[in-house]
């Protein structure tokens, strides 16, 4: 099929990318000049494991296509996939002015009918939004605009083997040609038949993904509601970890005795700095707003974005403890971006840590494998290392800020040596707490005796 994708980030990407390696002709296109002009040269704006591999056999195969004129999209497609940014605005609500803007030019754009696939996360009802406004801006008679709502449930650093092995795939639809040509387009990954790119081609055994279908409304509020559920998750564990440093306890075996339960599982349960990135906290924002907007007092996510608030606060409470005084103190920083495998730093808990240790007037040596590139603190310049083990060249205090797994492998025995004083808080639980005590480290970590 002929496929059109409207924002080319983390979601449009992929979406294309995995759409064009499962057989369809995909047009990817984006505002962005820059951004194209990068595709375009055969380069990736952004890391995603196996992304340029698929995005470049796609391209040799004649399967892909980038433009930034966004109008291809209209012209080019059978079925749109609208991948574009909803960042949250001042009040919490999600911006919708840039799906707003994908409407109003396909509708205008458009020469023959169009399945318009709502991809991004939005508030449940933008749909018949997006519908209304294909109605009153189309201008060509006899070209009829169907929605549907597909989200996706990506995690970034695994995103290209979520799409193709999904849990499930959930479309939103109010019409039957909708759902068909959607079974369609996922034909593929429905089956698992395709040459996997992330196992190459030996995908270990799985059952096939469920095609779930259900009305738009209930599409859109599937994927902030599973956002919101992981983020409460998160925030219940970090709430033992705190229990479990007052009354001496430790979280992981907590937590790991917890998940055994299959009504609980394991997953999101990982005590740490919190949840960041550009969607937990952002949707969970917004999932607030919704339903004080519908009257509905959901205040228990108040209370998991307030936990998560305070996570930067009590780690830095914690270096304070030991360092005593933050000013002048040379801080190495492991690690940047908000979570492992991914260059994304939007909402990252390291990149709070950092600043705050540069609002109290510490000097931050930092490393982290892809995400340096995209760090910013506020205008002031850090020193950036060439390699981890360097930023514990005359320390007072090495931080882990990352769960980055080439963290764990260090040699530690040299990274004490090198610190001007052996203090070392492991803000993801990433080490061992006997080995480096044994090491001689002065060590602490997330809900784990010191
Ligand atoms: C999240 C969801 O997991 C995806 O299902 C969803 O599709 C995606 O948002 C989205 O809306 O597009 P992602 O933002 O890539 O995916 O990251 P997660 O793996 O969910 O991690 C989010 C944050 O929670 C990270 O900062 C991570 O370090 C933190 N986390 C995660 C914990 O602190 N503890 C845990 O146990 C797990």
């Amino acid at each position: 099929m002929r496929i059109s994708v409207i924002g080319s980030g983390y979601v449009g990407l992929v979406t294309g990318g995995c759409l064009a390696a499962i057989g369809h002709q995909v047009v990817c296109t984006d505002s962005d000049e820059s951004k194209i002009r990068t595709l375009n040269e055969g380069k990736l704006p952004i890391y995603e494991l196996h992304l340029d591999a698929i995005i470049e056999k796609a391209r040799r195969d004649g399967r892909i296509v980038f433009s930034s004129e966004v109008a291809r999209a209209a012209h080019d497609g059978d079925a749109i996939f609208i991948c574009v940014g909803t960042p949250p605005l001042e009040t919490g609500d999600a911006d919708l002015s840039a799906i707003d803007r994908c409407a109003r030019l396909i509708a205008s754009e458009a020469k023959s009918s169009k399945l318009v696939i709502e991809k991004s996360t939005v508030p449940v009802q933008t749909g018949q939004q997006l519908k209304r406004q294909l109605e009153v801006y189309g201008r060509t008679p006899g070209v009829k605009f169907t929605v549907a709502s597909n989200p996706e449930f990506l995690r970034e650093g695994t995103a290209v083997g979520d799409f193709l092995h999904p849990d499930r795939i959930v479309v939103g639809v109010d019409d039957a040609g909708a759902e068909k040509q959607l079974r369609e387009i996922y034909a593929p990954i429905l089956d698992q038949q395709f040459t996997c790119p992330v196992h190459d081609g030996k995908c270990p055994p799985a059952p096939k993904p469920p095609f779930v279908v259900t009305t738009i409304n209930s599409a859109e509020l599937i994927k902030h509601a599973s956002n919101s559920f992981l983020a409460v998750k998160i925030s219940y564990a970090n709430a033992i970890a705190e229990l479990c440093e007052r009354i001496g306890a430790n979280v992981q075996e907590v937590t790991r005795a917890m998940g055994m339960d299959p009504r609980i599982g394991s997953a999101f349960l990982n005590a740490g700095l919190g949840f960041g990135g550009f969607c937990l906290p952002k949707d969970i924002q917004a999932f607030i707003r919704l339903a004080e907007k519908a009257g509905v007092d959901f205040s228990m996510l108040k209370e998991a974005e307030r936990l998560n608030k305070s996570r930067i606060d009590n780690f830095v409470e914690k270096m304070r403890r030991s360092l005593w005084v933050l000013k002048g103190k040379r801080i190495g920083a492991l690690g940047l971006a908000f979570k492992a495998h991914t260059d994304d730093v939007r909402f990252s808990p390291a990149i709070d840590v950092v600043k705050r240790l540069l609002a109290e007037g510490a000097h931050v040596c930092a490393y982290d494998p892809e995400a340096m590139d995209r760090a910013r603190f506020d205008g002031i310049a850090i020193e950036y290392a060439k390699e981890p083990a360097a930023v514990a060249k005359g320390a007072d205090a090495v931080v882990i800020l990352t769960e980055w797994p080439q963290f764990k492998q260090l040699d530690w025995k040299a990274m004490h040596d090198a610190m001007a004083r052996p203090l070392l808080l492991d803000g993801r639980n990433l080490l061992d707490p006997a080995a480096m005590k044994a090491i001689g480290f002065e060590y602490h970590s997330i809900g784990r005796p010191d």
